[in-house]
């Protein structure tokens, strides 16, 4: 029996990567454990989408070298691996700087772990393999040995929409988008193992497209698979709202009422500078047609502040339309340079202190909506789904419909099924209720 330890930065897609490669390399004698002490390998799953990832993940190797010699000193030995989108950008440079780290492996050839390993240990030295393969990946990884209530599924992956502050095109690669059938196999085996929502990721995920299937009849397919009550979808794109996709969100009664539609930002002249390709109105357009068919939806959405360029007026635009649609929550996020991207050049880069000021007072805003948001589930009688037990004994975790986390006292075999619960009250980021 060896042990492997899996760290994940970053996003959900890295999440899902680091499952698939505990699967991987479970047949090869290989069990997870939840600390790098003493492992026979150590995955970094890394994310390079804002700064200080590179720093973070070699600071991170320093700490590893040191259990690696020890490990040597007692006569094993530790593979060390950098996987994910700081392996893809960094590659050999990892090597160099880091002779410690045996393998680097990009987030679209992880599948070929078990042979890079074999290869060090036969030759000795390092292996590096960060190609795109992206569909290769998929059909060689393995069926889920396990899953979570609410399970992630990656249905599409990369990015050509090339906005000028992103890495996600150079580390992902350009869109791809697994075919229905391999998804559909997919879910029945999550379904089977106890999964009983899907979560359907994409950098792009609106923009599925594989032989004529679009999201929302992925989407309707994949509501007719046993077990499964409900599915989610993120990330999408504003430019991708399907008509079909919208009307899902009236006629699917598994679809959750949530939609994660980014827009990064109000201003036109920013958003012309992102190369987003849509307008503010454009953005609020999209928002009315999703309201109209489900006028309940909860929305969210990513903002950049301090994007090049950005004056006062442009970030009033913002705080604007945060105004105008109401989210029940959103990320936001400073801008930091990403090597190789447009806007990493681009002159009149935002002082930092004015980031500072500009991200409080959006973040403000924002938390202010999401107790509104909240807040208006108080009283109401909303079905959940229970996940798993809460850290407090008695509790139970579970979600609304609207993905907000619900605090209940009750028996965990509720677990992995829907209750009605009423809304009591609220925490800072939770909601507390009893069993209706
Ligand atoms: N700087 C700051 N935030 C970024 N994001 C992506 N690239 C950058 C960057 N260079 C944010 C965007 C995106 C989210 C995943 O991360 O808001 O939607
Ligand atoms: Fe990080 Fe983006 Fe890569 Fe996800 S896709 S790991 S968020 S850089």
């Amino acid at each position: 029996m060896k042990t492997l330890y899996v760290k994940t930065y970053g996003c959900q897609m890295n999440a899902y990567d680091s499952a698939k490669m505990a699967d991987l390399l479970a047949p090869l004698g290989y069990a997870t454990i939840d600390a790098p002490e003493g492992a026979d390998m150590v995955i970094l799953n890394t994310c390079h989408i804002r700064e200080k990832a590179v720093e973070k993940v070699y600071s991170e190797l320093g700490r590893l070298r040191g259990l690696k010699a020890k490990k040597a000193r007692d006569g094993g030995r530790m593979v060390l691996a950098v996987a994910g989108c700081v392996g893809q950008a960094e590659g050999a440079e990892i090597v160099a700087r880091e002779p410690a780290v045996d393998l680097v492996v990009g987030p679209q050839s992880y599948h070929r772990l078990p042979e890079m390993i074999a290869r060090t240990a036969r030759a000795g030295g390092h292996a590096l393999e960060t190609d795109f393969p992206a569909l290769e990946k998929f059909d060689s990884l393995p069926a889920p040995a396990s899953s979570t209530v609410s399970a992630f599924l990656t249905v599409q992956e990369g990015c050509n929409k090339f906005c000028t502050f992103c890495v996600v095109p150079y580390t992902r690669g350009s869109e791809q988008s697994r075919p229905a059938e391999a998804i559909l196999r997919e879910a029945r085996q999550l379904a089977d193992k106890g999964a009983r929502e899907l979560v359907l990721l994409g950098q792009n995920v609106n923009a599925y497209d594989a032989d004529g299937w679009s999201l929302a009849k992925l989407c309707d397919a994949l509501s007719n698979v046993q077990g499964i009550e409900r599915i989610r979808y993120t990330t999408s794109h504003p430019r991708d709202m399907a008509d079909d996709l919208i009307a899902a969100h009236g006629s699917n009664k598994k679809l959750m009422p949530y939609l994660h539609l980014p827009v990064q930002s109000g201003s036109d002249a920013v958003l012309e500078a992102m190369n987003r390709q849509h307008s503010a109105d454009d953005y609020r357009r999209q928002i009315d047609r999703v309201r109209k068919v489900r006028p309940d939806i909860a929305l969210t959405s990513d903002f950049i502040v301090g994007f090049p360029g950005e004056s006062d007026s442009d970030f009033e635009a913002t705080l604007q339309l945060v105004r105008d649609i109401g989210y029940a929550t959103a990320f936001s996020f400073k801008y930091s340079k990403r090597p190789g991207t447009p806007a990493s050049t681009m002159r009149k880069q935002v002082g930092e202190e004015v980031k500072t000021a500009r991200l409080d007072a959006l973040q403000k805003l924002l938390l202010s909506q999401q107790h509104a948001f909240d807040d208006s589930q108080i009283g109401k009688i909303q079905p959940v789904l229970f996940e798993k037990t809460a850290r407090e004994t008695g509790q139970i975790m579970g979600r609304t419909p609207y993905q907000q986390p619900v605090h209940v006292i009750a028996q965990p075999s509720l677990i992995g099924s829907v209750a009605d619960v009423r809304i009591e009250r609220r925490t800072a980021n939770s909601l507390h209720g009893t069993l209706a």
